[in-house]
């Protein structure tokens, strides 16, 4: 694994003990968030950075199918796969940017995890290939642009990259996406879009 991933690694395992205690969720952004990514009752969902699994049961009960959470860190993952032991989630300790990542998936979410990835037109190709033809990438934040700025502010270098304005995200995903979904407002960013 490249120094970068390592650092990345230990950023989020150091954080995990305190994750959930420390995790604020915004519900009814939540509830768009989901809504815009397709989730939907029967669905497969690939959550990527998926950390100690803060969607997993709001995917659970909407009744997703199958869940897949992929996350770098063991120590977020370990917290994720005692919380949800279901046998119809499973999870994978990998990077997202060059490991398998399984699939095809009718849903593909990243929540709150997009600056992590220091190669984000890498990642977006590659989770568009794990897409269905007719499924949703999603990359999305419960806050602002701004909001999370600030968040970001004291994490060290090469850990988070600055979040790209919604339209110029836009514009890395794959050729064969349609943009569906393109927020970017005081309470929340999403840029979502349909494999044709
Ligand atoms: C800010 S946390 C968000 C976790 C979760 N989505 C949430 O909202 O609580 C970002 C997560 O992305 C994971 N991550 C960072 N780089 C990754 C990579 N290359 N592949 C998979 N997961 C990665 C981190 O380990 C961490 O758990």
């Amino acid at each position: 694994m490249d120094p970068q991933k390592q650092r990345i690694r230990a950023f989020f395992d150091r954080l995990a003990p305190e994750w959930d205690a420390g995790t604020v969720r915004p519900e009814a952004v939540i509830a768009r968030i989901l809504d815009n990514g397709g989730v939907r009752p029967g669905v497969s969902v690939l959550d990527v950075g998926c950390g100690t699994g803060v969607l997993i049961g709001d995917y659970l009960a909407r009744g997703a199918a199958s869940v897949t959470g992929v996350d770098l860190s063991p120590e977020m993952l370990r917290r994720a796969e005692a919380a949800y032991p279901q046998p119809q989630v499973r999870f994978l300790l990998a990077d997202a940017e060059t490991d398998p990542l399984g699939g095809p998936y009718d849903c593909v979410m990243v929540y709150n995890a997009f600056p992590h990835f220091p190669h984000p037109a890498l990642l977006l190709a590659r989770l568009g290939a794990a897409v269905k033809p007719g499924g949703i990438l999603s990359v999305a934040h419960g806050m602002s642009r701004a909001t999370l700025a600030a968040h970001h502010a004291n994490v060290p270098a090469g850990v988070s990259l600055e979040l790209p304005e919604a339209e110029a995200l836009a514009t890395l995903f794959p050729a064969d996406f349609t943009v569906t979904t393109l927020i970017s407002d005081e309470e929340m960013y999403q840029v979502a879009a349909r494999r044709t």
